[in-house]
């Protein structure tokens, strides 16, 4: 076996999730309303209909899931916190039978050798922080990090791996920019603003939980490598903007030394105004506060030089690749190139970060044949392609500490509601039953191995 299809001694092999995608029980233990709810309620917001009210019943049957990481041989577990359980008011009272639901989960992990990967935001934030508008209104720092030190305070003992926030990006993009998901806001000013604060959250989290654990914090920003459509430098400089929108607009506040320059002009065109709500010391209280990085990689995007106009706030378009390309059941691009020289650029631009994969995986609606199993070869030639290219990648030096595939289970796509299915294991959501999919076996093997087997 050649060199780079292995892997590091300690390296976490995973799955993940999170709360609203997957645990339905939505009045359980004294929750409260999360912006998911209220977005869901909305005519036409979510395809079918459809809501997150039972989805894969795992408030319930959490030590199914736990059992089926545990058959499959994995080594770490990402699933979040649900916020508006452990704060239905989303601030003051902490609701003590959320966290000792939690606690369970975790100890549990613990027993069976799994290392716990704990998301603090996973987007579902609740509802009564609407009345500073969400992430737009600078109360929300402080509201989230009383919720982190909620949960610092009961799990800060045991958990290893914190994620204080889930895809900055996309929150500030669907939630706020184009209303595609909750809360449904529609402003691109509101939507700047917005991400500005999810970044300041995960500061302020960070710094209450230094004090509360010795586990490593970071956060996940999915990234988005961006190619020139052609070598046109108009192209170039396309992708070279879109970059700045999608990753160094958070990658540099993370880990760099504040918001990128040329981004900050783009926005202040766009928006027609200063960036003013970024105050003096908010980048000081975001950088320097990422022990590891988490990456969530799905695609890249091809981009093109394009007008300003409506709709397109910047001079850039996405124009896809030309030409044959695999895609997946939804369209999207596979781009496992895209992923090794991803990590390849994290590692020189900041080196010394630890990487962890904290999402990667596809859209393949594949379900139980005649024989009741479930052949779905095409997501493990997806999970192999990005094992070989993460593989390359840690042989050039990388410091890819962890894959966690998306998703352990069939589950709620926001928007899309349970149509598409990124699991390992099909979900059959009349009854609930989990049925691990032929790319759950052979994840196993290759987690067990710690090898990319043939
Ligand atoms: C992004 C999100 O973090 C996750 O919630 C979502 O289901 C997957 N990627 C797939 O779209």
């Amino acid at each position: 076996m050649s060199k780079s299809t292995t892997f590091p001694d300690d390296f976490l092999w995973g799955a993940a999730t999170s709360a609203h995608q997957i645990e339905g029980a939505l009045e359980a233990d004294g929750r409260g309303r999360s912006v998911w709810e209220d977005f869901a309620a909305r005519p036409g917001a979510i395809e079918g209909g459809v809501d997150a009210a039972i989805a894969c019943r795992s408030y319930e049957r959490w030590s199914e899931d736990v059992a089926l990481l545990r058959r499959l041989g994995l080594s770490a577990y990402r699933f979040s916190v649900a916020w508006s359980r452990v704060m239905p008011e989303g601030t003051g009272r902490v609701e003590s039978r959320a966290l000792d639901h939690y606690e369970r989960v975790v100890d549990s992990l613990l027993d069976a050798g799994i290392a716990p990967v704990l998301t603090l935001n996973h987007w579902d934030m609740p509802s009564a922080l609407m009345a500073h508008e969400g992430w737009v209104g600078r109360e929300s720092v402080a509201a989230f990090a009383e919720y982190a030190s909620a949960v610092g305070e009961r799990l800060g003992d045991r958990v290893p791996w914190w994620i204080t926030q889930n895809e900055p990006w996309i929150i500030q993009l669907l939630g706020y920019q184009l209303g595609l998901h909750a809360p449904g806001i529609a402003d691109l000013g509101k939507a700047v603003r917005a991400g500005h604060h999810v970044l300041l959250g995960h500061g302020a989290a960070y710094d209450v939980l230094r004090e509360l654990t010795d586990g490593r914090i970071g956060a996940a920003p999915n990234l988005l490598p961006c190619v020139p459509a052609s070598e046109d430098p108009a192209d170039v400089a396309a992708a070279e903007g879109s970059d700045g929108y999608v990753n160094r607009w958070f990658l540099e506040p993370l880990l760099g030394s504040g918001y990128p320059a040329d981004m900050r002009e783009h926005w202040e065109r766009a928006t027609g105004a200063p960036l003013d709500f970024i105050r003096d010391g908010d980048e000081a209280a975001i950088g320097g506060r990422s022990d590891f990085l988490a990456v969530n990689y799905y695609t890249h995007r091809v981009m093109a030089a394009a007008e300003p106009g409506p709709g397109t706030p910047f001079p850039w378009k996405v124009i896809g690749s030309r030409g044959e390309v695999s895609r997946t059941d939804e369209g999207t691009e596979i781009a496992p190139g895209a992923f090794r020289d991803l990590l390849l650029r994290l590692s020189a631009d900041y080196p010394g970060t630890p990487l962890m994969i904290t999402e990667n995986g596809a859209i393949y609606g594949d379900g139980p044949g005649p024989d009741g199993r479930v052949h779905d070869v095409r997501r493990i030639r997806y999970l192999r392609a990005h094992v070989a290219a993460m593989a390359e990648a840690i042989e050039a030096g990388a410091p890819v500490v962890g894959y966690m595939h998306w998703s352990l289970l069939d589950n709620f796509e926001w928007a899309l509601g349970y149509r598409p299915r990124f699991g390992l294991v099909y979900v059959d959501y009349r009854t609930g039953e989990r049925t691990p999919k032929d790319s759950a076996w052979h994840y196993a093997q290759i987690a067990r191995a710690n090898a990319l087997v043939p």
